[in-house]
């Protein structure tokens, strides 16, 4: 063992420099879990990635009354209960953001779009620009819409001129989780439970966004 690994343990100086500082925010919408499940995924990614990690709810929209006649939506309620929900600060405070929403018709849910429409004020300011970000979905059918539904958020992102590191097929990983270049995506059977195995894929996503991050953040020093 040499000196500085003595030193500093089993990392190098080198090593130590490549680790970041990235601040992520990981925002999801999720009625049965699937989509806090990919959050927490991208959370474990990124933190192995040396990102500093924020996994946080948007705001449900649905009336009480509404999520106590469905008992899978309830039981995720309770079962998130402590999760933080998002605010405008936490999106300032990120270097980068991972979406994650369930699609509804090919779009965001209403819950997310909702969100994303009390930013005005924060792009207005510039406060958005650069952000580097990716998103994920899933969908009970595999054409169900996946692709539309991240590419509205995109859509968003755009606008607020947000750098958006979509997997491409960067690694071969994503082709074993369905094979979406777009962002990870998931197909969910009538049970709730995910089909394709795509927990490798969400943790490669998170570990791109963040060194994309990285790259953005160290050019605007
Ligand atoms: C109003 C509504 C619209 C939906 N639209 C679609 C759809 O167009 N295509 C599809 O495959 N699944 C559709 N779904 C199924 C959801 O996408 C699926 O339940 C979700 O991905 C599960 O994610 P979650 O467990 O995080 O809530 C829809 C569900 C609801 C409630």
């Amino acid at each position: 063992m040499g000196f500085l690994s003595k030193l500093f343990g089993s990392s190098t100086i080198k090593e130590k420099e490549k680790m970041t500082n990235i601040k992520l925010a990981v925002i999801y919408y999720s009625m049965g879990g699937t989509n806090y499940q990919l959050a927490k995924w991208a959370e474990e990614g990124a933190k192995e990635a040396g990102a500093e990690v924020k996994v946080l709810k948007v705001p449900e929209l649905a009336p009480q009354s509404v999520i106590d006649e469905n008992e899978g939506w309830k039981a995720h309620v309770e079962t998130t209960k402590d999760v933080p929900e998002v605010t405008l600060n936490d999106l300032e405070w990120a270097d980068a953001i991972i979406f994650s929403v369930p699609t509804r018709f090919g779009n965001m849910p209403a819950q997310m779009k909702q969100f994303l429409d009390t930013t005005g004020g924060l792009w207005f300011n510039g406060k958005l620009v650069n952000k580097v970000v990716s998103a994920m979905t899933s969908a009970q059918n595999p054409h169900g819409g996946q692709e539309a539904t991240i590419l509205s958020l995109y859509t968003t992102m755009y606008h607020w001129g947000a750098i958006v590191a979509a997997p491409g097929y960067t690694d071969p990983v994503t082709f074993g989780a369905g094979g979406n270049p777009y962002g990870t995506s998931v197909t969910v059977d009538q049970n709730g439970q995910m089909v394709e195995d795509v927990q490798a894929a969400v943790k490669q996503q998170a570990k791109r966004t963040v060194t994309v991050a990285e790259w953005v953040k160290k050019a605007n020093q």
